[in-house]
């Protein structure tokens, strides 16, 4: 008797044969990746709202041309997602309206506020940091094209980092205010990044199966301690701390230990009762509403342009 196509399958993922469009895939295979590399895209999209309260006050036309590239980047993260999210076969449209209508998630992290200058700092740095870690193993994703679209996501991704922590670095040698600034935003972006990597992994349905179609390469335990021990090490060099009491270099793990999370605060987040979840969805709808004289355009001149051709 021979074996089935979900062996096939798993036989390909265990071999590190990248998945393609047109192969077959079982079901819930594409269901997830749908889910995962949409909301992926969301969160890029959605990224972009917090950082953009800071372009028409940044402190100078250089930190202004910086972030505005940023979050252009950010848009072009999106929409590599997007593509890479409709080889499964759904529609932008679809992924439009399921963010819309609050059925499809977003990174936690988007739903606070950006009260100071030093939070793009902290965001460029913690935010895009937490992101590194977790698209870095994604550019080896079994599905050919997420993995293809993370390469380059990546590139941009830790160059974001590096600037974030640049603009950090000069607070941290700045005034008594200056360091102020850079200390309470790092305070306030801490825990909230560490809930980006997801729930622990005893809390977290699609862990193990992700893991099994070689989607996910880490856990999202994992990639979270990874990352607190990359900050805890990088945070000396601006001689600030992290808002945690219980962090602590373990001699026998060779890992940080650290505190508790409040996993109540991004369930809550995730279920739109965060800072600023309202906010960001009202933005979203406006700007799709306001687009769609755009969409039309676009569309007609496409017609009329395959008129002709
Ligand atoms: N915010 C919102 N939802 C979250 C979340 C978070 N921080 N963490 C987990 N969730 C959701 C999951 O989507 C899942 O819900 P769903 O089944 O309805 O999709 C549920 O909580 C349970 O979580 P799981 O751990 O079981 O889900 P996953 O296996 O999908 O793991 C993940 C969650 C680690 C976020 C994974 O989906 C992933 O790696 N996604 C790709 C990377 C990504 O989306 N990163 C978000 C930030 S993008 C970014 O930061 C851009 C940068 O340029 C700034």
């Amino acid at each position: 008797m021979g074996i089935n196509l979900e062996e096939q399958f798993q036989q390909k993922i265990d071999q590190e044969i990248k998945i393609e469009p047109k192969d077959w895939m079982p079901q819930k295979y594409r269901h997830t990746l749908i889910r995962q590399i949409s909301q992926h895209a969301h969160s890029e999209v959605v990224g972009m709202l917090p950082e953009g309260n800071w372009i028409s006050r940044a402190p100078s036309l250089k930190r202004k041309a910086i972030l505005l590239a940023k979050i252009q980047d950010e848009a072009g993260h999106g929409l590599y997602l997007y593509s890479a999210a409709e080889t499964l076969g759904i529609s932008r449209d679809e992924m439009y309206e399921q963010l819309h209508s609050g059925k499809a998630k977003y990174s936690s992290i988007f739903n606070y506020p950006t009260l100071t200058w030093a939070d793009m700092g902290a965001i460029g740095w913690l935010v895009d940091g937490a992101a590194i870690l977790n698209q870095v193993p994604l550019c080896r994703t079994s599905y050919g094209p997420y993995a293809r679209a993370m390469i380059r996501v990546c590139k941009e991704e830790s160059f974001h980092q590096r600037q974030g922590f640049e603009s950090l670095l000069v607070l941290s040698k700045g005034t008594e205010d200056q360091k102020r600034m850079c200390q309470e935003a790092i305070n306030r972006w801490w825990w909230p990044c560490l809930m980006m990597f997801g729930p622990p992994d005893d809390q977290s349905p699609n862990t193990i199966q992700s893991m099994q179609w070689k989607i996910k390469r880490f856990s999202n335990d994992e990639l979270r301690q990874k990352f607190v021990n990359m900050i805890a090490e990088q945070i000396k060099i601006l001689g600030m701390t992290l808002p945690d009491p219980d962090l602590e270099w373990n001699e026998e793990t060779m890992q940080y230990d650290f505190g508790k999370i409040n996993w109540e605060e991004l369930k809550q987040v995730i279920q739109g009762n965060g800072p600023c979840n309202k906010e960001r969805m009202d933005a979203r709808r406006k700007a799709w509403n306001d687009g769609e004289w755009v969409r039309d355009a676009a569309s007609a001149y496409a017609a009329k342009h395959s008129k002709q051709l």
